[in-house]
């Protein structure tokens, strides 16, 4: 059983105070529009939180012990390989999850499955020896956006 499957039951009481914080800067900086998806949802805090609004969130992650924690439609997968035909969703959003990936396959696949004008917002690990990488990786493929330094994540978003 993986880290995350062992915490699934108490991960919210953990950790939705701190997430909810990320997901307000995501929701003021970013153009969340249409169909979304959350990549590497967790417990799907934010499908729980979009909901309330009237938003419609595919929430994914590779764990079903956290998935079957949240709410609405979740499927089980993997950022590197998204079971999801090419340019599905309107806004993709991802909170603290990518530096558990490959970021070079994640962000490509996002790429993949995001609409043309689709708004991207990902909320990445400041501590994660990924961080540069993943910076430079989002600059190349979805160019220049906006940079949020949110204490423990570094935001990228890009309308
Ligand atoms: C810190 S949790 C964040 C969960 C959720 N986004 C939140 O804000 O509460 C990291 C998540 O990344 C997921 N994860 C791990 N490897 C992944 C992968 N290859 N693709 C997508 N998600 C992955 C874990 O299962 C876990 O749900």
């Amino acid at each position: 059983m993986g880290y995350y499957s062992g915490i699934a039951e108490g991960y919210d009481q953990l950790h939705e105070e701190e997430q909810l914080k990320k997901i307000k800067i995501l929701e003021k900086e970013a153009d969340i529009k249409g169909l979304i998806l959350d990549v590497g949802a967790g417990t799907c805090i934010v499908a729980k939180y979009f909901h309330k609004k009237g938003k419609q969130v595919i929430s994914l992650d590779p764990s079903q012990k956290l998935l079957d924690q949240g709410e609405g439609a979740a499927i089980l997968g993997k950022a590197e390989k998204l079971p999801f035909k090419d340019e599905t969703f309107d806004t993709v959003l991802s909170v603290t999850a990518l530096h558990h990936c490959n970021i070079e396959k994640a962000l490509k696949e996002i790429k993949r499955v995001a609409k043309q004008k689709a708004t991207i917002a990902i909320s990445f690990l400041k501590k994660s020896s990924k961080l540069k990488e993943f910076e430079k990786m989002f600059k190349k493929v979805f160019g220049e956006g906006k940079r949020i330094d949110e204490g423990k994540d570094i935001i990228h978003v890009k309308n």
